[in-house]
């Protein structure tokens, strides 16, 4: 096999991964869960997520969620693309978060946030990110409070390879905006 073969070789696999790895992140955020608490019902809280590449922006999601379900809160976490993420009627509580790419939160994040239709509740976005300077949370906050849209929380949690981290720094957010 000459060289030009095995470069050939190599991108082909590197373009089937990278869509492969699209491809189920458009499925993953499609998906939705509610979560109950087990005892009596304080409030509702629904938390919208782009899953990333990686995983770790639905992790952080995941253990926010647990957080809030330990609070009392029945909770609904929906993938960015899924119908439940737009359907924001009878919620206390919104969280919107995303991953950063190119020092911006995902677009399907940015449209979500764009078409979101203004409403009185309490609001948080945060964001997962490898560098020290770029705050797509601050990008997602303004979106909202360009609509007159107050927003609680808005938090950047360090990257971590292949996962969200640390969960107590998501339970100190989940405390921040209960508080
Ligand atoms: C293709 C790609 C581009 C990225 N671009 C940025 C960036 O511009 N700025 C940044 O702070 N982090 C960047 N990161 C780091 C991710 O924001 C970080 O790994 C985050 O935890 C990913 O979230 P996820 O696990 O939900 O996919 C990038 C990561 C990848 C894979």
């Amino acid at each position: 096999m000459d060289i030009l073969m095995l470069i050939g070789v190599f991108i082909g696999s590197l373009l089937l991964i990278l869509i492969i790895s699209w491809l189920i992140g458009v499925i993953r955020s499609k998906s939705s869960q509610i979560i109950k608490p087990s005892r009596e019902t304080r409030g509702k809280a629904l938390i919208v997520y782009d899953p990333g590449f990686t995983g770790g922006t639905k992790t952080a999601a995941t253990y926010m969620a647990e957080d809030l379900k330990s609070n009392g809160y029945e909770v609904t976490l929906a993938g960015v693309r899924s119908t439940e993420a737009v359907d924001t009627a009878g919620y206390d509580l919104l969280i919107v978060g995303s991953p950063t790419y190119g020092a911006k939160p995902t677009g399907q994040v940015e449209n979500y946030l764009k078409n979101l239709k203004p409403i009185n509740i309490i609001t948080a976005v945060y964001s997962l990110a490898g560098s020290e300077d770029q705050d797509s949370n601050a990008i997602m906050a303004q979106i909202l409070e360009d609509k007159n849209m107050k927003v609680k929380v808005s938090t950047k949690f360090g990257h971590t390879v292949w996962g969200a981290g640390d969960k107590n720094k998501y339970s100190q957010f989940i405390a921040r905006l209960l508080s």
